[in-house]
């Protein structure tokens, strides 16, 4: 019947340490690490929040539009604020509705009914205290069905080491899980409502670090297993596919992030084939083309989590036009696969590192077989592609073996610098943009990744001496004209680091630095093994910068 509150600014184990959560009594509880997004980084900012009382705690992912007008209004009514936060409205909006509403679970029905935003809650009362309620709008929420014990968490990996079988919430759910099990009402719905437990593949040593000192490394490391994973399940999952693009007039392939730049691959690699289509960054999409989408097109929605909120909002939007969606998602079950005709999901296994690394090749994968299954539908030549993707994880391999000491090597050059430019053509563009992304995710280096016939247009502006040029180099068509683009950069003496094939001694002898893929891979296979080292140099650089 009583709470006890441990919250803190810092790393997880110095506060561990400190607050010594590991020790807490109990057999319910909730927390929260959480980025400051309103107010300083204080102790008091921290989750979880309390009411006035102090008998109602809530830890929240998302963002509460409205609680400047709500807190205003709860101040007027004499509630007391302690932080700066978004999220504080939310319990002192349950203790107001508790004033008249008879039960705990009617009150927070209320209270989220005045939520606008995004919001994944977590709330514990002492005045139930063999519950957890729980709520989702737009932020993810799943719960993991134990043995005689519940867990409700934003992603899956944060319980499979006690579970696999889980419940998606959708948008509007709400309930509480007890010992007797999840109690689950939807807003919209307005009434009790059943979701499918899911059983997941995924394993507990999946979710742990299995030796690397981070989880980036560690999935940098696992991609040859997730293309191998990703390449298998394709096959099953596209039989309907061929039709799919046929029957449409236009095909965009909608993401964010580097999900976006895998589409952009996939927009390259389509048209290796003449299969016409057009990668769009989805929170641009209602802007560039929502006008002209009609139930003729298709939508290749590409997303990792499957819940990315600008995603699945250019989704509906095609979709309520009549257009048919096609889902590329990692994790099943998931929001995407819900507004999704069709969905194919990736073997890539869970994404718990921040950076997105095994999932980005495996997309690129995904969107290889679909191209090359049309393309063969269609008569083209795809040579030995086919069999050369389904070989490529033994390519990625060396790749990875080859080139981690050089990356550590480069990170003890990189790690001083302020800038770097990313230069890349055709099929090689989408790994310069995914690498620049990287340095500057990772390592907090500006970077910045352009197509190399930009350069002239403004860039080389900012290139002096020992400036760092990544330049993505493929034998194929584009060949020459990024030499020309290397050698302008080396004229304002900027450093040439090259990821180049093995035996491309001409573009090795212009570079500074050099890393090696094998020969074969001047096509639409290019991003699975030329995105390694730039993977790999983003993570030790890094790490010589003491970054987290
Ligand atoms: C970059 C990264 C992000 C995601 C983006 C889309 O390393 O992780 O850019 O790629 O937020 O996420 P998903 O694919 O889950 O829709």
């Amino acid at each position: 019947g009583s709470i006890d509150l441990r919250k803190d600014v810092g790393k997880i184990d110095e506060l561990e340490k400190r607050l010594k959560f590991s020790e807490m009594v109990g057999y319910i509880g909730i927390g929260h690490t959480r980025w400051a997004t309103h107010g300083a980084v204080t102790r008091w900012n921290a989750h979880p929040h309390i009411d006035c009382s102090g008998k109602i705690v809530v830890v929240h992912n998302g963002i509460i539009e409205n609680y400047v007008d709500l807190k205003r209004d709860l101040e007027r009514k004499g509630h007391k604020f302690r932080t700066q936060t978004d999220t504080e409205v939310i319990p002192h909006l349950i203790e107001e509705h508790l004033k008249e509403k008879e039960t705990f679970l009617e009150a927070f029905e209320a209270a989220i009914r005045e939520l606008k935003g995004a919001y994944a809650l977590a709330i514990i009362t002492s005045l139930e205290p063999e519950r957890i309620y729980f709520a989702r709008f737009f932020s993810p929420l799943v719960i993991g069905i134990g043995d005689k014990e519940y867990f409700v968490a934003s992603d899956i990996p944060a319980f499979l080491e006690w579970t696999q079988r889980v419940i998606i919430l959708h948008d509007g759910d709400y309930g509480y899980v007890s010992q007797d099990g999840v109690f689950l009402k939807n807003l919209f719905v307005g009434d009790f409502v059943e979701r499918d437990i899911m059983t997941v593949e995924w394993t507990k040593e999946m979710a742990e670090k299995g030796g690397f000192e981070h989880f980036m490394l560690k999935e940098i490391h696992e991609q040859p297993e997730s293309v191998r994973r990703t390449i298998i399940m394709a096959e099953k999952q596209m039989a309907d596919m061929v039709s799919m693009l046929d029957d449409a007039e236009d095909i965009y392939i909608v993401a964010a992030g580097t999900s976006y730049y895998a589409s952009l691959h996939g927009q390259y690699a389509f048209a290796k084939y003449g299969l016409k289509s057009r990668a769009i960054v989805s929170s641009e999409f209602l802007e560039e083309v929502g006008t002209f989408v009609d139930k003729d097109d298709v939508i290749i929605g590409v997303s990792q989590s499957g819940e990315t909120a600008d995603t699945l909002k250019a989704l509906r939007h095609a979709k309520n036009r009549g257009a048919k969606i096609i889902a590329i998602t990692n994790v099943i079950g998931s929001a995407i696969t819900r507004i999704a005709d069709k969905s194919i999901i990736m073997g890539a296994g869970p994404e718990i590192g921040v950076a997105a690394t095994k999932t980005f090749t495996a997309q690129v994968a995904t969107l290889n077989y679909m191209i090359l299954k049309w393309a063969k539908a269609h008569g083209y030549d795809v040579g030995n592609l086919v069999e050369k993707l389904r070989n490529a994880p033994e390519d990625m391999s060396l790749v990875l073996k080859d080139n981690e000491d050089k990356a550590k090597k480069l990170a003890e050059e990189m790690y001083v610098k302020t800038n770097a430019y990313y230069l890349g053509r055709g099929l090689g563009l989408p790994t310069a943009l995914e690498g620049a992304l990287k340095m500057k995710e990772i390592a907090y280096i500006h970077a910045e990744g352009y197509p190399a016939g930009e350069s002239k247009h403004g860039p080389i502006a900012l290139v002096e001496p020992g400036f760092p040029i990544f330049a993505v180099v493929l034998k194929d068509e584009t060949y020459h004209r990024m030499q020309i683009a290397i050698e302008e950069m080396k004229s304002r003496g900027g450093y040439i680091v090259s990821v180049t094939e093995m035996d491309d001694t001409h573009t090795q002898n212009m570079s500074d630095f050099s890393f090696f893929v094998p020969g074969g891979y001047s096509n639409i296979l290019a991003p699975l093994v030329y995105v390694i080292p730039l993977q790999l140099v983003a993570y030790y650089t890094a790490v010589k910068r003491g970054y987290d």
